[in-house]
């Protein structure tokens, strides 16, 4: 796209924070795998070029590398750790192992006040560092703007050729004058407009919507959470009752759910709902399941079972696939990011999508996107701040099979968490909340009696973007008056433990 910075991944686990970072100064970004043909790149037409890290190095046997010619082609690039070493090698310079891997803070020391890279960042600010390798000579043409502490060069540049490399992570939220230096980077040196923001962005989408889809009958799956909803209204907005909004209750919603949701959709929003409870059959073909991935396959391909029941007679369908989504399910390289799969692209979707049957007008959207389009499209509060749910529900917080008596403990027992989540003020500080059904019995004791009765964890984590995340530091207060009005209100469950476990290396869900 035209004005963007195109980022390519080698894949880094910061590559997405790039694109936000860039995306949150104003200016459109898109990931694409180091390995898009040169010709695809300068299709794109972009502004300029960041090459991400990666956990590669570039002293492998055949490292992934670029197309030799756009470090030619004029236009201005960023190399990111990785990336400045493979520019480095690329051109002539050599990269060796470093004794120690850096990783952590370090102190930027500024060589070079007229570098345009690091101009108006202060001297001594923190940036942060994580690699193995280090660039031991530069290219000709090139200059060292920068160093870190002991001397390390971490800022390099040849103007000429308009390339620029840093080896610490002006992405991530310890680099103090990282948005700065991305900053310099896409206004300064490539000279990008800023030009992305969500009211356009809304207003683009409701052209391209009347454009192709004005008179003819569309449907989309609605769940009540925030991308569904303020796809739902975006889409009626744009086609009026041309839209049918399909609410399909699968039975592994939380309690009272179905209700709330439907009331928020028609009442609240006015939309143009159907709603299909498919409870029954969901149950049915999960019965002695207990695989988490046979679960997911089982509850993605029943839901599109059920949603093309109802698609005869529309003409396209819309979905809320975001941004993350798909670029975590097609990774850069080897099967380590493909580690759930997420039931909007399975076989059967990705086939509709073949038929070019499928609509996905957020997919180049990010979450903090998403709900600033909600907020401008008016979707009350209530709806913008609800934690993520995932779409297999509470199939997978019930580790081994589902039940409908497993189901019934569940759901009170998330209930009375998120109850006391709300009252004490901490729902909103955190990313996701929910309790999980384990598969052990243990020993109690309750009144004189000795009991073998269920576990519930629970699980509360903050986050910024669901990729990582950490256990969120509760009250003991609020645990304790949570767990004990589990124990008190369900019959069923004599223990409850709190998970502590960040992501990396656990996933937020249990499955
Ligand atoms: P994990 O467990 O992968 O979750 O760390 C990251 C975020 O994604 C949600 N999640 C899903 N959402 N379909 C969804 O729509 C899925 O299959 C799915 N699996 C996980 C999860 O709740 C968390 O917010």
């Amino acid at each position: 796209m035209e004005n963007s910075i195109l980022i390519l991944d080698f894949g880094s686990q910061y590559t997405q924070l790039i694109a936000r970072k860039v995306r949150e100064l104003g200016v459109y970004s898109e990931i694409y795998p180091y390995s898009v043909s040169y010709d695809d790149i300068v299709k794109a037409n972009p502004k300029g070029i960041i090459l991400s890290g990666s956990p590669s190095s570039v002293l492998d046997k055949d490292p992934p590398s670029v197309d030799r010619r756009l470090l030619d082609y004029g236009l201005p690039i960023l190399g990111i750790c990785y990336g400045m070493q493979l520019v480095s090698v690329m051109l002539g310079g050599q990269v060796g192992k470093s004794q120690n891997r850096e990783y952590g803070k370090a102190e930027l020391n500024i060589l070079d006040n007229s570098s345009l890279l690091l101009q108006g960042i202060k001297n001594g600010s923190t940036i942060w560092m994580s690699h193995g390798d280090s660039v031991i000579r530069l290219p000709q043409g090139f200059k060292i703007t920068a160093e870190a502490d002991g001397g390390h060069m971490t800022a390099v540049e040849d103007t000429a050729k308009g390339i620029y490399a840093v080896q610490f992570h002006p992405e991530v939220a310890h680099t103090d004058e990282g948005k700065n230096i991305l900053s310099n980077f896409i206004f300064k040196i490539c000279g990008s407009d800023k030009n992305w923001n969500m009211k356009d962005f809304i207003e683009s989408e409701l052209r391209d919507l009347r454009n192709r889809c004005g008179g003819k009958k569309v449907a989309l799956g609605v769940s009540g959470g925030v991308d569904s909803t303020a796809l739902a209204v975006l889409s009626q907005k744009a086609l009026g009752n041309d839209v049918t909004s399909i609410f399909v209750d699968n039975g592994l919603l939380r309690l009272g759910e179905s209700e709330e949701v439907l009331d928020n959709l028609r009442n609240k929003l006015n939309l143009n709902i159907k709603f299909i409870d498919a409870s029954a059959l969901f149950l049915q073909r999960l019965k002695d399941i207990d695989s988490p991935e046979e679960k997911r396959k089982i509850i993605g391909r029943t839901f599109i079972e059920v949603f093309n029941a109802e698609l005869s007679g529309f003409d396209f369908l819309i979905q809320g696939t975001l941004y993350p989504d798909v670029i975590e399910s097609n990774p850069v390289k080897g099967p380590s990011q493909t580690i759930k799969t997420h039931h909007n692209r399975v076989s059967e979707v990705i086939e509709l999508e073949k038929m070019g049957k499928i609509i996905e007008p957020f997919k180049f959207l990010f979450k903090d996107e998403v709900r600033e389009v909600a907020a401008l499209l008016n979707v009350p509060e209530g709806i913008r701040s609800r934690h993520p749910f995932p779409g297999p529900g509470m199939a997978v917080r019930i580790i081994g099979d589902v039940t409908p008596d497993k189901l019934a403990v569940l759901r009170q027992a998330d209930r009375i968490f998120i109850d006391e989540l709300k009252k004490s003020g901490w729902y909103g500080k955190i990313w996701q909340a929910f309790a999980v059904f384990l598969p052990v019995k243990s020993v109690g004791v309750m009144g004189d009696e000795r009991a073998y009765g269920n576990v519930i964890a629970l699980r509360a984590i903050t986050s910024i973007d669901g990729m990582t995340a950490d256990w969120a530091k509760l009250p003991y207060e609020l645990l304790d008056a949570a767990a004990n009005k589990i124990i008190r209100q369900i019959k069923e469950v004599n223990r409850v433990v709190y998970d502590v476990t960040s992501k990396p290396p656990a996933t937020i869900e249990w499955e």
